[in-house]
Formats: C-alpha cells, structure tokens, sequence
C-alpha cells in the first residue's frame, strides 16, 4: 500500500459514508496493543484517506479504555503526516447547541489514568512536547475552509474541556468547566491531541455538538442525542468530502 497523506479518526458512523469506497484494510500490530479497529483505506471525496473507528468497529471501546497510543501509531505507521478527530461533545457556550460545528484551538484536559505519552521510560532522555498549540493551525484552516466550501456554518476556535467519563457530567460540574473556560465538553479529545503532537502528526478536531451540557438543555441528553447524531454525521460527511475533494 503506498502512503496515504490523511487519517481520520471518527466513530464507526465514519464506515458508512455515502460515497466511501473502501479500497483495502489494515490489521496493524504496534507496541503499545491492537488500535481500536482495522484501519481502513478508502477513496473519499477524489482522495485516498485512511479512516478508524475509534470506539472500534462496533462501538464497543468506551471513551477510557480506547488505546490511543495505538491508534495514533497505527496511522503513523501507515504514512499519514495529517490526522482529523471528529470528536462528539456537549456544548457549553450558548453558541453551541446541538448541530453545531466548531474547529477548538485550545483543550483542558481532565482525564486521569489514561496512557498519555510515548515517552514512558526512565532509559532516554526526557521529553516535553510543546503543547502551547494544541492543534495544528493550518490543519484548523483547511477544515474551516472546507467547512464553508460545503455550506456549513462552523465555530473557529474554542475550548475543548476532555473528561474522562464514561458517565455525563453534573451540571456543577459543567458550571466548573464553564468557569474554566471550556466552551465544549468531550471524553475523547485527550490523551489522543498529544500523542499525535509526540508522533509529530499534524493533530486537528473537528467537534460535532450533539447534545447541550448537562444541566445546558433539556433533561433528557440521550434523548436530544438521538434526535442530533444523524443531522450531525451528514454535515461531517459533507465536510469531510470537500476536505478531500482537492
Ligand atoms: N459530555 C461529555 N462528552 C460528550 C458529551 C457530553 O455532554 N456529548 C458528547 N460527548
């Protein structure tokens, strides 16, 4: 297989993409345990990209016990230099109800006892990654720019709270993440954003908001889930088409 430029990491909705032709699969053994699925190549939008499911082929992987460290290796492994989160959040901001698109540019991570860097030995030398910008700006821009091309109103920037889950969030608790400054909230934003930054992967994410925050909206946040998702992964699709239409 020759190498293909851009990973996208979603959940398993992104398998099913109208126009996706699935050109070959990938079982890809790494150091660090098996990524959550098969990574698949596939002809997307004119261009060759390669796609994971992230809570694995049958949504089976909660947010805490996906392998991050695998996945991002896997993609690496398999040539890509650009890698596209689409990541579900809750929206905090009164901006960003469910439906909305939004590219983050800053995170505040509040998981706890993930693997969360490739630099887990006391033999080499220390490493601190620069984190100052969490997400590549000009991966940022093309997202944004695809956005528009496809049509779809989208929020440059934000801050991307990432909680460990797998339970929703007190309302106090968002209240806090809301004091913090996070505008949108998510399980699956870290340790994911700086593995890819270790790996030198040029790392964006594109937050799809499919439910307000609890205690945002309506009492029932499954129930506002269901009726958003489909809405939501149709403007990914959209997105993702004119990102790879050039
Ligand atoms: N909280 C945390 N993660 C999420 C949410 C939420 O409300 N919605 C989608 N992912």
């Amino acid at each position: 297989m020759s190498a293909i430029d851009i990973g996208i990491i979603g959940g398993t909705g992104i398998g099913r993409l109208a126009d996706l032709q699935v050109t070959g699969r990938r079982v890809v053994a790494t150091p660090f345990g098996e990524p959550s699925a098969p990574v698949l190549q596939a002809h997307l939008g004119g261009q060759e990209a390669l796609l994971l499911a992230r809570h694995g082929s049958g949504h089976t992987i909660p947010p805490h016990l996906v392998n991050y460290r695998a996945n991002l290796w896997a993609l690496k492994h398999l040539g890509a230099s650009r890698v596209v989160a689409i990541s579900s959040v809750g929206g905090i901001s009164h901006d960003l109800p469910p439906g909305a698109l939004a590219i983050p540019d800053q995170l505040i991570d509040y998981t706890w006892g993930r693997h969360s860097t490739f630099f887990d030995s006391v033999e080499d030398p220390v490493v601190h990654v620069d984190f100052t910008e969490p997400y590549d700006q000009s991966l940022r821009a093309d997202i944004l720019r695809a956005a528009v091309g496809a049509g779809l109103k989208i929020k440059d920037g934000g801050v991307y709270g990432a909680t460990q889950g797998p339970r929703l969030e007190t309302p106090a608790e968002i209240e806090r993440l809301c004091r913090d400054g996070c505008h949108m909230v998510g399980m699956t934003g870290m340790p994911e954003a700086v593995l890819a930054r270790e790996l030198e992967l040029n790392y964006a994410s594109c937050a799809v908001v499919i439910n307000w925050a609890a205690g945002r909206g309506e009492r029932d946040i499954h129930g506002e889930i269901e009726r958003h998702v489909a809405d939501c992964m149709d403007k990914v699709q959209a997105l993702l088409a004119v990102l790879l239409g050039d």
